[in-house]
Order: C-alpha cells, then sequence, then structure tokens
C-alpha cells in the first residue's frame, strides 16, 4: 500500500483529483468505483472544475457506485443516487447510461445483485475505485463480521453508521437501517483502490485498517493484501499511525525516483 500525506482535506482532494485524471487520460472509457459520504466531495468538486477548467472529459467513462440505502428512492435528498447527481454527474459531461447505483427499491433483492455483480464483469471490471472509510472499518457499507470474500449484497447497517449518519438526515429514526453494497470481494477485484480519509475522528480506525492486523472486524483492513492501493490521508487522519515518519520518507523516495525516470 502507498500511504500518501497531504497537509489537509483539500490537498488530499486534489491529490486523489491528479490521480483520476491521469488514469482518465490513459483509459478515457475508464471503469470508476464511486463512493458517496463526506469523504470524497472534495474529490469531486475538484474533478468538476478540472472538467469546466480544463477540459476533462467522462464523455466515455463507466462508473459503479459502491452501495445504496435500500427503501430510498432516487428522488430522494439523502438517496445515493440524488447525491452522485447533485454532486458529480449534473456537472460533467458523463452518459448518465453509464453510471450504475444500486436500486435502493429493488425487488427480488438477491437476484439484482447477481445482476450488478454481472455488471461490473461485463464492462471489464473496476479500474480504479473510490473508498472512503467508516469509523467502524467499513469500506462500502460492509460492516464488521462481513466476509471478506463477500459479493454485492443486502446488509444490516451497525449502530455506529446509523448514528454517524443520521447528521444527514432530520432525526437518527429517519436513518435506514439496511442497504444495498456491493462487497468486499467485489471491491477488491478492482484494479486499483485510493483509499481517502480525512480529519481526528478516523485517525483510530485508519491506524487499525492500515496497520493492524487484517480481520473482517475492520473490513478495510483486507487493503494491506491487495496488490495496489494509494492511501490518500491527511495530516489529521494518520495521527495515531506508529510508522507516520516512514510512510513520509518512502514518500519523498519515491517522489525523487520518478524525477529520475
Ligand atoms: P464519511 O463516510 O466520508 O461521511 O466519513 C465514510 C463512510 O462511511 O464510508
Amino acid at each position: 500500500m502507498e500511504v500518501i500525506i497531504k497537509k489537509n482535506y483539500e490537498a488530499i482532494s486534489e491529490e486523489a483529483a491528479r490521480v483520476v485524471k491521469e488514469r482518465l487520460l490513459e483509459k478515457p472509457d475508464l471503469v470508476l468505483g464511486l463512493a458517496t459520504g463526506s469523504t470524497p466531495l472534495g474529490l469531486y468538486k475538484e474533478l468538476v472544475r478540472m472538467h469546466r477548467e480544463e477540459g476533462l472529459s467522462f464523455k466515455k467513462v463507466r462508473t459503479f457506485n459502491l452501495d445504496e440505502y435500500y427503501g430510498l428512492s432516487p428522488d430522494h435528498p439523502q438517496s445515493y443516487h440524488y447525491f452522485m447527481n447533485a454532486n458529480l454527474f449534473s456537472q460533467i459531461d458523463i452518459d448518465l447510461a453509464n453510471t450504475h447505483i444500486p436500486d435502493g427499491l429493488a425487488k427480488n433483492v438477491g437476484k439484482y445483485c447477481l445482476e450488478y455483480e454481472e455488471k461490473i464483469e461485463k464492462c471489464g471490471g473496476i479500474d480504479l475505485q473510490i473508498l472512503g472509510i467508516g469509523r467502524d472499518g467499513h469500506i462500502g457499507f460492509n460492516e464488521p463480521g462481513s466476509s471478506l470474500a463477500s459479493r454485492t449484497r443486502i446488509k444490516t447497517l451497525e449502530e455506529q453508521t446509523v448514528k454517524d449518519n443520521s447528521r444527514f438526515f432530520k432525526s437518527i429514526d429517519e436513518v435506514p437501517r439496511y442497504a444495498i453494497t456491493t462487497g468486499v470481494g467485489t471491491v477488491m477485484d478492482s484494479k486499483e483502490i485510493i483509499l481517502l480519509a480525512s480529519g481526528k475522528n478516523k485517525a483510530g480506525i485508519i491506524a487499525k485498517a492500515i496497520e493492524g492486523p487484517v480481520t473482517s472486524q475492520i473490513t478495510a483492513s483486507i487493503l494491506q493484501v491487495h496488490p495496489q492501493v494509494i492511501a490518500i490521508l491527511d495530516e489529521e487522519a494518520t495521527s495515531s499511525l506508529k510508522r507516520k515518519d516512514y510512510y513520509k520518507f518512502v514518500e519523498e523516495g519515491v517522489k525523487k525516483f520518478k524525477k529520475h525516470v
């Protein structure tokens, strides 16, 4: 795992957007795995800016979102459909037919989830997956105890997650208790992954996910065995990492090396 430590939220957003842009220029029909929540907002803002000011085109890009609350319709202001349209899709030149978000109103959920997996496969798999991390270590909505080989399915949300996400709803009772989420196995099949985290309240879980043992109790810890993960984290989110100085030392080395080749 490459650990990149930046000063603050703005800097991690810019760095993540820089990597997305680089991959997009290499492969205009990139298959992007997208995340919701507060963390990727800055990245999406920066991608919108790059589209407007630098002409970065998303015309051929295919996207798959990690998850959606079960029971929310796409026009619900807290649905991830709404989030993606408001914060990214409506502001770039993407073809909406190429975007995929789990259907929070799917009826035959088992069949629906299998079909979501098949669609990813048909596109050739996810090239670059963007991830945030929950305070319980979840990636997507893969809560503690999720199988590390899991695929897309319906999950019950952890109490911590319901509490954390209640800030977006009028009351905690309105927070859905279930979500359709791609699995840990689905995420691990991505060719490359960017893990983003910012702020003090992520420091404890980032230390466990990056430096602790690999365990289904912290599903993000499985990223340690993925061959191509870039963790882009800010100073606050890395304040509990034991080997922080080492990651900075390595990153300096990588920069110098890149200048030589
Ligand atoms: P956040 O959520 O970006 O709003 O902190 C992250 C997550 O739950 O995956």
